[in-house]
């Protein structure tokens, strides 16, 4: 392409500092270094997590920086040592690396990868991994990634190819919330057919969580959520049970224990808060109950009383849904191909860049699942 090899100047969404909306500036993103990809963003959404760390978690560190994680792109150009992407290729940034190299990644029990900068250095690029400059100054991308941008670079260990029939209007959603939620249910909670389910938080990720229970042969899914609007999309896809906690006195787990003879057999957390996580843990049957963490925070420690594990149940968690990114992602959105997968129910609105704001202050107030942002022309 023309622009290969040179700088490009582009519009991008900066978050300059914490607890501030961001701002539609021009941005200067580098040509691809070694082993990287610029690829031209064509759709993003907001998760949870990007509200998280803009205005929830107070972090020190991780700004001025380059918000979003969750998209889909087309190769733009690509840097020395990559033979994988082409110009054109179809392609969803991961935020979870996977190398296919450190012992992470050569362990089939899981996805996490040495190389991922997201457990321990969330917040750190080094100055000669900076790509985006905006007024001289240099731009983090977050978790490495960055999306809000019409252009953006990733390595190539964080970077898949998809089908090129791909809708990349829809699949951009394997990029976090979906697969998160769809592989806690399949993967981490590992859902048995005929069992019963519970999945706390219906946004991206609880929705998908249903759609993983009942992909796995639940035979009852109960949706747990405050706002009673999120119920008829939890229907769509499987869900049998609704309950709002807010209309009960007595703590939730003990109306889902009522509701099931003793308990669910797995539970699924997409809220995030460590109280609901309880919740969650406690609202499963005692003896082979599991519990799977899908929400995110770090805010606050949990508790739980330690005969909950003691009698035989399982608290664990999830980083995108158990899925290696590169093994797994372009599986899925053969799914979504074959009709195996809807991902209509989970957009609510089609949006571009310059709303960007207003499409997170709808996320934070509960008015949307996920706005399609239409980022490049
Ligand atoms: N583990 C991972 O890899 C991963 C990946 C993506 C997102 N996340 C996290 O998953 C969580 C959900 O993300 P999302 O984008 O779906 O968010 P969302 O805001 O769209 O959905 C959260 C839902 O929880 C509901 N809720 C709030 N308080 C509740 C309560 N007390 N009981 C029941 N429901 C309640 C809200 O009404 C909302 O429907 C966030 O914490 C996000 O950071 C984790
Ligand atoms: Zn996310
Ligand atoms: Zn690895």
């Amino acid at each position: 392409m023309a622009t290969a090899g040179k700088v490009i100047k582009c519009k991008a969404a900066v978050a300059w500092e914490a607890d501030s909306p961001l701002v539609i500036e021009e941005v200067e993103v580098a040509p691809p270094q070694k082993n990287e990809i610029r690829l031209k963003v064509i759709a993003a959404s907001i998760c949870l997590s990007d509200v998280y760390h803009m205005y929830k978690g107070k972090p020190k560190d991780g700004f001025p920086v380059v918000m979003g994680h969750e998209g889909a792109g087309i190769v733009e150009s690509v840097g020395p040592g990559v033979t994988e992407f082409k110009p054109g290729d179809k392609v969803i940034p991961l935020y979870l690396s996977q190398c296919r190299d450190c012992k992470f990644c050569k362990n089939p029990k899981t996805n996490m990868c040495e190389k991922d900068w997201s457990g321990n250095q969330m917040f750190k690029q080094s100055p000669s991994e900076i790509r985006f400059t905006c007024r001289s100054k240099p731009l983090l991308q977050f978790m490495r990634t960055g999306i809000f941008s019409e252009y953006t670079i990733k390595n190539k260990i964080a970077l898949v190819k998809v089908h090129d029939d791909a809708q990349l209007d829809r699949v951009f959603l394997f990029g976090c919330g979906v697969s998160t939620g769809y592989g806690a249910a399949i993967n981490n909670a590992k859902v048995e057919p005929g069992s019963v389910c519970a999945v706390f938080g219906l946004g991206a990720v609880g929705l998908s969580a249903v759609m993983g229970c009942k992909h796995a042969g639940a035979s009852r899914i109960i949706a747990v959520d405050i706002n009673e609007e999120r119920f008829e999309k939890a229907k769509i896809l499987g869900a049998t049970d609704f309950v709002n906690p807010k209309l009960h006195q007595k703590p939730i787990s003990e109306v889902l224990i009522e509701m099931t003879n003793g308990g669910v057999d797995y539970s699924v957390e997409c809220v995030g808060q460590v109280d609901v996580m309880r919740s969650a843990l406690e609202s499963c049957i005692k003896g082979w109950g599991v519990s799977v963490i899908a929400g995110w925070t770090d805010l606050y420690d949990f508790s739980a009383r330690p005969i909950q594990l003691i009698a035989g149940r399982t608290w664990k968690g999830t980083s995108f849904g158990g899925f290696k990114g590169k093994d797994d992602v372009p599986k899925l959105v053969l799914d979504h191909m074959a009709g195996r997968i809807n991902l209509d129910v989970f957009v609510t609105h089609n949006m571009n860049l310059d709303q960007i704001n207003e499409a997170i202050k709808m996320m934070m107030a509960g008015g949307c699942i996920r706005p399609v942002i239409s980022v490049s022309k």
